[in-house]
C-alpha cells in the first residue's frame, strides 16, 4: 500500500483492483500521470477515463460548482449503490483536467467497492484516473495474472486483490441531463434499479440514439471487448457445415456441450446464474483466447438485469462479418 501510494505521488501507474475489473490507476489531476495511461493502453485520445474517489463528498469536489445544487440530491439517491458498479457522468469542475474528459465538458466518477482500493483512495488527495488494465479493445481483466500476462515486463505495480467479485464494467450513467438519466453502459446495476432510486425514468443510450446526446460514451464504438479467435453465438452455428475441428466452447449451464466434440469447454454457471456468468465471462474468454482454437462458440441469456450487460457484452466481442 506504501509503494502503491508512494508511485501515484510520484506520477506513476499502479493497477488497482475493483469489484468490477482491474484497472490501470494514475492521479487524474496530473496530465502527464495521465498521458501514461492512454501510452499504455495505446488508448485513443477521444474515449475519456473514469475518476475513482472514496466518498460522495469527494464526487462533489468535481461536479461543476454551477451543477452541484441539481447533481447533489441525485447523488443522494444514489448512494445506496455505492461504494459499487455505478459510475455517473456529470459538468465538470475546472480541476479535471481536460485528459481525463476528452475535451468533454462532463468527467465520470465512481466509488469502486475493493477494501484495498477504498483504503488507497482515503489516503490519496486527488482522484485516481483509471480505465480497464487492459490494452485497448481487448477482454478487460478480471484477475491479476490477466494483467500480468497482458503487459509483461510493462506492468505497473500491481496491488492484488483476487479475483474481481463482479466481473462486468460498471454502469455508466449520464446525469448531464439531470431531468434524463440515460445509461450509457449498461452493467450491474440494472435500468430498474436506477429507476426506482431516482424515482424518474431512466432511458438506455441506443447505437443511434447516441449519435444525437451531447456526452455520448466514446468508449461504446461496436467494437470492443474482443478476443482474438473468432467469437460466434452457439445459437446461430450449424455443426453440421463447420469446416473447424477445434472449436471451443463458453457455456451458461452444465447441460451444454455434449453435441459436439469440443477441443475446450468453460462452464460459467450449473444453472444460468447471472451473478456467475458476469463474475466469469471474461475470464473464460481469455482462456479459450490462449487455446490457438479456430473458433469459440458462446452462449446466450435473457437480456434482462445483469443479463443486458452480459448479452452487450458479447455482442461487441462476436467477430463481425
Ligand atoms: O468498472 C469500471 O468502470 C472499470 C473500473 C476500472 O472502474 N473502468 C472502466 O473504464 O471500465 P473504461 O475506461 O474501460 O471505460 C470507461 C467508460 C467508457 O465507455 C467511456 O467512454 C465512459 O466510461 N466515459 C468516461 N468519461 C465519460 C464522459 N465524460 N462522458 C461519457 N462517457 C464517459
Ligand atoms: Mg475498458
Amino acid at each position: 500500500m506504501d509503494k502503491a501510494i508512494q508511485l501515484l505521488q510520484a506520477g506513476d501507474l499502479v493497477v488497482i483492483p475493483t469489484e468490477t475489473v482491474y484497472g490501470l490507476a494514475a492521479n487524474a489531476l496530473n496530465p502527464s500521470a495521465v498521458e501514461k495511461i492512454y501510452a499504455l493502453k495505446q488508448r485513443p485520445a477521444t474515449n475519456p477515463l473514469i475518476c475513482h474517489v472514496a466518498s460522495i463528498e469527494a464526487m462533489l469536489l468535481y461536479v461543476a460548482p454551477t451543477a452541484r445544487a441539481q447533481i447533489e440530491p441525485l447523488l443522494g439517491k444514489l448512494s445506496l449503490f455505492w461504494p459499487g458498479p455505478l459510475t455517473v457522468v456529470v459538468p465538470k469542475a475546472d480541476t479535471i483536467p481536460a485528459i481525463i474528459s476528452a475535451g468533454q465538458p462532463s468527467v465520470a466518477l465512481r466509488i469502486p467497492n475493493h477494501p484495498l482500493t477504498l483504503s488507497l483512495l482515503s489516503q490519496l488527495n486527488f482522484p485516481l484516473a483509471a480505465p480497464s488494465a487492459n490494452r485497448s479493445n481487448y477482454v478487460s481483466p478480471t484477475k491479476p495474472e490477466h494483467v500480468r500476462n497482458e503487459f509483461k515486463s510493462e506492468c505497473p505495480y500491481l496491488l492484488d486483490g483476487g479475483p474481481c467479485t463482479v466481473g462486468l464494467e460498471s454502469t455508466v450513467l449520464s446525469l448531464v441531463d439531470p431531468t434524463q438519466p440515460m445509461i450509457l453502459r449498461p452493467g450491474a446495476i440494472t435500468q430498474s434499479q436506477l429507476a426506482q432510486a431516482l424515482g424518474i425514468p431512466v432511458a438506455i443510450a441506443t447505437q443511434e440514439l447516441s449519435h444525437q446526446i451531447p456526452h455520448q460514451s466514446p468508449g461504446q464504438g461496436a467494437l470492443h471487448y474482443s478476443p482474438k479467435t473468432p467469437l460466434q453465438l452457439l445459437s446461430t452455428f450449424q455443426f453440421e457445415t463447420s469446416p473447424y475441428t477445434r472449436i471451443g466452447l463458453i457455456a451458461f449451464s452444465a447441460d451444454k456441450g455434449a453435441e459436439y466434440d469440443f477441443a475446450a469447454v468453460e462452464v460459467l454457471s450449473e444453472n444460468q446464474n447471472q451473478r456467475m456468468i458476469a463474475a466469469r465471462l471474461y475470464d473464460a474468454l481469455r482462456s479459450l483466447d490462449a487455446m490457438n482454437l479456430e473458433l469459440i462458440l458462446i452462449d446466450s441469456c435473457e437480456p434482462v438485469g445483469i443479463g443486458a450487460a452480459i448479452m452487450d457484452r458479447i455482442q461487441r466481442a462476436l467477430t463481425k462479418k
